[in-house]
């Protein structure tokens, strides 16, 4: 087979929903446009992923326990790098370069910095190619928020003669806004996958609720809804924003049912909400917030486009297209498929990288300008 025009790049997403790591290899053209070639995810094993848990918080000798987990996950990522080779039949020095998101672990814009465990000078050991890294601090040196950074991405893709909103259901969502003649616009919208993975982990034992069908078997309470969304702050905030387990967590809701139960036992009211009508008020929070986000920016009609693990919980995007006017499909249909999409974004900031472009969109992180993002560890 001859090899189209272009690079080849690597791109490894493992993101806040902490179900392991997504790979794909794209070959690149001159122009930046991507075309996939081979895709590869690794699950995430338990102890991981308990132990990258309990690293989101302040815990008992963390630095040691951060590099471990980092050396850990490189080497998910390096397996996830050595099945995509194998698939495509490329060896490693015909790839230019990996971007490698690393996994998480603190987002604290309003403090300055945001953390990410990786181990970029392992990885390049391991696997024999030039690895960049580090993609979110040199965005929030120059005062952003270091995230979104897949809007530029979303734009070089999916930007047409068409209004499309493209929704990324990660463990936290974010939307990208591309209306024709307008700058592009992106910024997180608040919780997606990882409450609700977390809630159907505590009641039912499962990792995530497929296809959204436990939740979908409930009722969303329409009271607790209007409570958590009056009662954080977050979701009313102008962009630029972002936010990430740090913010949204079990705890976190955990004292809104707590509150929620209180005001309910002042008006009398003692039913308890049963915990599938919990997940599917969850799911109803996840397409309000979306919706109500997309329309507070002025847009009330489009396409959304989604991708992310979140394309697959069925109900959600049952209830996404019943509180928006406009078409839900998933990026399927523009011909990418929803799971690739983020992690084709970090080959596409590898490729940014290496030709020295900026990655990031100052309009949309709040940053001073545009930077170039990640650094290099060559192999
Ligand atoms: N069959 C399915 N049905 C319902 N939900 C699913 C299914 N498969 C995956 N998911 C959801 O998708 C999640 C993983 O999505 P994804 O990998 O896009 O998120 P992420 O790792 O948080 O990424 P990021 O933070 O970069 O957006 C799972 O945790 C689960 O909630
Ligand atoms: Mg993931």
């Amino acid at each position: 087979m001859t090899a189209p025009a272009g690079s080849f790049y690597i791109g490894l997403m493992s993101g806040t929903s902490l179900d392991g790591v997504d790979g794909v290899l794209v070959n690149i053209a001159a122009d930046g446009s991507p075309s996939l070639l081979a895709r590869s995810s690794r699950n995430m094993p338990l102890e991981l992923k308990r132990e990258l848990l309990a690293l989101n918080a302040p815990t008992d000798n963390e630095l040691h326990r951060a590099h471990m987990a980092s050396m850990a996950l490189v080497d998910l990522y390096a397996q996830t790098v050595a099945a995509l080779l194998r698939d495509a039949r490329l060896n490693a020095s015909e790839v230019v370069a990996i971007g490698a998101h690393g996994q998480t672990v603190r987002h604290r814009p309003d403090h300055g910095y945001t953390i990410q465990l990786n181990a970029p000078a392992l990885l390049a050991e391991k696997t024999g190619i030039d690895v960049i890294a580090d993609f979110r601090s040199r965005d929030m040196a120059s005062g952003g928020q270091g995230a979104p950074l897949v809007p530029a991405f979303h734009q070089a893709l999916f930007a047409s003669a068409q209004t499309r909103v493209i929704l990324n259901l990660g463990g936290i969502a974010n939307v990208t806004l591309l209306e024709p003649g307008w700058p592009v616009s992106g910024f997180d919208t608040g919780p997606a996958n990882l409450l609700m993975d977390g809630w159907c982990q505590r009641h039912t034992g499962q990792p995530y609720d497929s296809e959204g069908c436990w939740g979908d078997s409930g009722k969303a309470h329409q009271a607790l809804l209007d409570w958590i969304l009056r009662s954080e702050a977050w979701f009313d905030a102008p962009p630029p924003k972002s936010t990430g387990r740090d913010q949204f967590n079990l705890a976190w809701l955990d004292t809104r049912l707590a509150q929620f139960a209180q005001r309910q036992a002042q008006h009398g009211l003692t039913d308890a909400i049963s915990a599938v009508d919990v997940q599917a008020t969850l799911q109803m929070l996840t397409a309000c917030t979306v919706t109500r986000a997309i329309a507070q920016h002025g847009l009330g009609q489009g396409t959304i486009y989604v991708c992310g693990g979140g394309a697959r919980n069925l109900a959600l995007l049952r209830k996404l297209q019943s509180q928006w006017a406009g078409d839900v499909q998933t990026t399927d249909a523009l011909g990418v498929p929803a799971q690739d999409v983020e992690a084709m974004a970090f080959a596409w900031l590898a490729w940014a990288h290496q030709t020295k472009k900026t990655g990031n969109l100052p309009e949309v992180t709040g940053a001073a300008g545009g930077r170039l993002l990640g650094a290099r560890w060559p192999a």
